[in-house]
């Protein structure tokens, strides 16, 4: 029987993302959806390939042409040498469920695209996203339950490791549920500036320092004037009432 705090009751979650210096993800406007160099680009797709799945939040698979796909067939290759499905699934994060059915991420069907909502998506929400092609799970009534959304993941789908590609809310809602093993991160040699522009964790954010999620540097390289770093999680200065230890996994020993 598995124990309720195993540590294998979930993926091993890693964060990726690209920053500009000043730590935002987006400009002001949040038109901006990619800015890092063609090696971020394949640092993002070299990591999408040790992982089972690929989530993203609402705004992000609405306002852009992601599909969240392995990319080119050297990637897809590199997944089944590694035992790894050729395609990863796709989860999507939605409390109301409202993305558009013409999205990229439905247009490509390579691969299961599963959208986790809330009991707020109505049941319209619900059938067009069926009808788009989309796995609907409702999990949790005001946000999606993310600790029992990746439980699910893990039992249901075999998720055994997942990449959350932000943005900004849903990867603040993944730190304060405690769900983030590593951090991997490409600072780009660029300033954007702007309260409104978004940054890596968003959303409501830790109230007092305690709350804080700590991290430790596991690796640091810089590629001309990029700078591509992973964070680990330090569990020796996790807040108290953290309940569970990290998923078991296979983190990456550093960055390729
Ligand atoms: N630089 C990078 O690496 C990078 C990567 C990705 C995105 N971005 C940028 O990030 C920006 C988008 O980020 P964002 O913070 O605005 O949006 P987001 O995190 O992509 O999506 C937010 C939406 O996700 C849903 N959501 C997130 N957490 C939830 C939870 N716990 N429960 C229920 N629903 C949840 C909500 O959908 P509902 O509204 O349906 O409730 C919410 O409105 C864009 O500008 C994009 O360009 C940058």
């Amino acid at each position: 029987m598995k124990r309720k705090n195993s540590r294998v009751w979930r993926p091993f979650v890693l964060v990726n993302m690209a920053m500009s210096a000043d730590g935002k993800i987006a400009t002001a406007n949040r038109a901006v959806s990619s800015f890092g160099s063609r090696r971020d680009h394949d640092h993002l797709l070299a990591l999408r390939a040790t992982a089972d799945a690929v989530m993203a939040g609402a705004r992000t698979v609405s306002a852009h042409p992601v599909d969240l796909g392995p990319g080119p067939a050297r990637f897809r290759r590199l997944r089944q040498r590694r035992g790894l499905a050729e395609y990863n699934l796709r989860v999507i994060v939605s409390g109301r469920g409202r993305i558009p059915p013409d999205a990229r991420v439905f247009q490509r069907r390579f691969s299961p695209v599963i959208v986790l909502v809330t009991s707020r998506a109505t049941r319209a929400a619900r059938q067009r996203l069926r009808a788009a092609g989309a796995h609907v799970k409702v999990c949790g009534r005001d946000a999606v339950n993310l600790r029992a959304a990746l439980r699910w993941l893990r039992e249901r789908w075999g998720v055994k490791r997942l990449v959350c590609e932000g943005g900004g809310e849903l990867n603040d809602a993944m730190f304060r549920a405690d769900l983030v093993d590593e951090v991997h991160l490409t600072v780009c040699p660029l300033v954007f500036g702007g309260r409104a522009a978004p940054t890596i964790a968003d959303g409501v954010g830790a109230r007092v320092l305690p709350g804080a999620r700590a991290f430790r540097l596991k690796s640091a390289r810089r590629v001309e004037n990029e700078l591509f770093l992973v964070y680990e999680r330090d569990l020796t200065r996790a807040p108290r009432r953290r309940p569970a230890g990290p998923a078991q996994g296979t983190p990456l020993k550093r960055i390729r």
